[in-house]
């Protein structure tokens, strides 16, 4: 059942949206990438503007993980190209991803990127969309704290990994405090499969294995 804002294991609505690179449709244009669907509060905002020049700093790292990424704000497409222009003349970063002009916020409500701390604004929403289009992980962090880079990309590479492996990824992954970079198992759902699982894996007990991963990012 779809909610009236996209949750996790949704698909994600079909929209057409303009860009800073022209039209794109959702989620049609993104299908087989995983998408990195994120919103910020305003254009010409220095915490924005750090955020944009990480995301760009970072972006052969998120294509070679097969994966797009598309800003959103409140704003015209104008003010979205001079901004992107005056981060490349000041700061030397070209942002090679485009970014979605949203001035009467439909988007950005139907995506529930407009939170009660700011109504006029999108606070900053981080959706990552997996190659079906489905939602897979939402991050919401407030206007006045920027985004943490490695982790968008620790839980990119951990969703990847748990989707091609059907394992869990535990706390901290790949760096995790019991079990290091060993991934979890599953639990099992009958008493069979149960009483099997210590004779395969290495377990605390039969609802805790865990494995090493064979193929490594
Ligand atoms: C900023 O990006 O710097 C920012 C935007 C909105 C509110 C506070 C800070």
């Amino acid at each position: 059942m779809m909610n009236s804002i996209p949750l996790i294991g949704d698909q994600l609505p079909e929209m057409t949206v303009q860009t800073t690179y022209g039209i794109k449709k959702l989620p049609e244009d993104y299908k087989g990438k995983w998408l990195i669907l994120f919103s910020h509060p305003g254009d010409f905002t220095p915490v924005c503007t750090t955020e944009f020049v990480s995301f760009a700093r970072n972006y052969e790292t998120f294509q070679r993980l097969n994966t797009e990424l598309l800003g959103l704000s409140i704003d015209q497409v104008q003010p979205h190209m001079k901004w992107v222009e005056w981060i490349e003349d000041n700061l030397g970063e070209v942002i090679p991803f485009p970014i979605i002009a949203d001035p009467l916020g439909d988007v950005a409500k139907k995506l529930g990127m407009i939170q009660p701390a700011r109504k006029t604004s999108t606070v900053r929403a981080t959706f990552f969309i997996d190659p079906d289009s489905k939602v897979r992980l939402i991050l919401y962090y407030p206007a006045e704290i920027g985004r943490n880079m490695e982790e968008i990309i620790r839980s990119l590479v951990a969703l990847q990994v748990a989707t091609e492996n059907g394992v869990a990824m535990p706390a901290n992954w790949p760096n995790n405090e019991l079990i290091g970079d060993q991934v979890i198992i599953p639990p099992p759902t009958t008493i069979p499969e149960a009483d099997e699982r210590p004779k395969e894996y290495t377990c605390y007990d039969w609802w805790f294995c865990y494995k090493p991963l064979d193929n490594k990012k």
